[in-house]
């Protein structure tokens, strides 16, 4: 529980092929404009990748020919289940690990080529922050401030004070780190990555492993932060949290990418359900098949299914001319959710 686990947790677990630290080329070097040759900020895109791929030592595709842009100034949300190579994603744009083939640009900058520049502009929190538990939360901070070479010493503790009252931290600043809760550990990592002024947040699932109310708070901190104009990126596996939080997002399953765009956009993309309310649920489930509604279920005096690709009108003059008695035709928003289901065709099953 107590492990200091800065040091086994920088790179995270990449075999010494895939660790780059330290080998950043200099930059203008070699290829600067990559196989687009677009130049991604000019775009107003903060994260842009082409084709980014990567395969693990074992064999494992864990990410397959991605296309990301991600705008500037959009709380973006990178969703997917389990394993459908989020963290290997956020570990390229963070120069972490080198794709096996095809570009990222962050901040316009190629990766991890421009690692040097990009880095110091980007506030990163990956798999869960890396603390020393025998240090006070303030400390680990001061410690995180000092490894900084851009940041002026004789400025540390105003701005670790701040970064721990943006966070909410202030109060429990002197306690020890291993005696905080995981959103308090969650809230540290993200006072870590605020420590200096940010173009980019990446967040690698900050609300894994959190109380709802733990989960509230950091949702309502990354609102905040997104209404300073900067740029988020974070990843989860629930829907509902990118429906939550989020003005834009990627869905991926395994390793690909399934879609991206404005999250109303994805979701006005799936048709919602079509119900039905009537005292006559099943006379009304005879009319709707006839009509070319599937997937029909009836629950009391409501009836709902997917409703076809035809005029809805004509469905409920249907009704009505066989007799049914409408209280209510209408058709449910659709969500996120229903744009995963329609496009993977299968359900978003998160467990494990
Ligand atoms: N260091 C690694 N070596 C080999 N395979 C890995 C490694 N890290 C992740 N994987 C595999 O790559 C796939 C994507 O993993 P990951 O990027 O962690 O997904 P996510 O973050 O969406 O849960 C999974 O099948 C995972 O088992
Ligand atoms: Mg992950």
């Amino acid at each position: 529980m107590d492990r200091p686990s800065a040091t086994e947790r920088q790179p995270e677990d990449p075999g010494p092929a895939d660790d780059v630290l330290g080998e950043a080329a200099p930059e203008g070097a070699a290829s600067e404009g990559d196989a687009s040759g677009d130049d991604a900020s000019a775009g107003g895109s903060v994260i842009a990748t082409r084709g980014l791929t990567k395969r693990y030592g074992g064999g494992q595709l864990a990410v397959d020919g991605l296309d990301l842009t991600v705008p500037a100034g959009s709380v973006f949300g990178f969703l997917g289940p389990n394993g459908s190579g989020k963290t290997t994603t956020i570990r390229m744009l963070m120069g972490l690990i080198t794709p096996t083939s095809g570009t990222a640009r962050v901040l316009g900058r190629p990766m991890p080529r421009a690692s040097r520049a990009v880095l110091p502009q980007v506030g990163a929190l990956i798999e869960g922050p890396a603390l020393y538990g025998f240090l006070s939360g303030r400390d680990n901070l001061l410690r995180y401030d000092a490894a900084d070479p851009t940041a002026d010493p004789r400025t540390r503790r105003a701005r670790v004070g701040a970064a721990l009252d943006r966070v909410g931290l202030t109060a429990a600043a002197a306690k020890k780190a291993r005696a905080y809760s995981l959103g308090m550990k969650q809230r540290l990592g993200l006072a870590a990555a605020l420590l200096q002024p940010r173009k980019l947040l990446v967040l690698d699932e900050p609300t894994n492993g959190l109380d709802p109310q733990g989960m509230r708070e950091i949702r309502s901190l990354v609102r905040e932060l997104a209404g300073d104009g900067t740029t988020v990126f974070l990843s989860s596996h629930l829907l509902d949290e990118i429906e939550q939080v989020c003005t834009h997002a990627a869905v991926m399953a395994q390793g690909r990418l399934i879609t991206q765009g404005a999250v109303a956009d994805l979701a006005a993309g799936a048709r919602g359900r079509l119900a039905v309310t009537t005292p006559d649920p099943g006379e009304a489930v005879r009319v709707l098949k006839e009509q070319g509604v599937t997937d029909v279920v009836v629950t009391e005096d409501r009836v709902t299914g997917e409703p076809p690709e035809r005029d809805l009108a004509e469905v409920n003059a249907a009704l009505v001319a066989a007799g049914v008695r409408v209280r209510g035709f209408t058709v449910e928003r659709a969500s996120l959710e229903d744009a995963f289901v329609a496009l993977t065709g299968e359900g978003f099953d998160v467990a494990g």
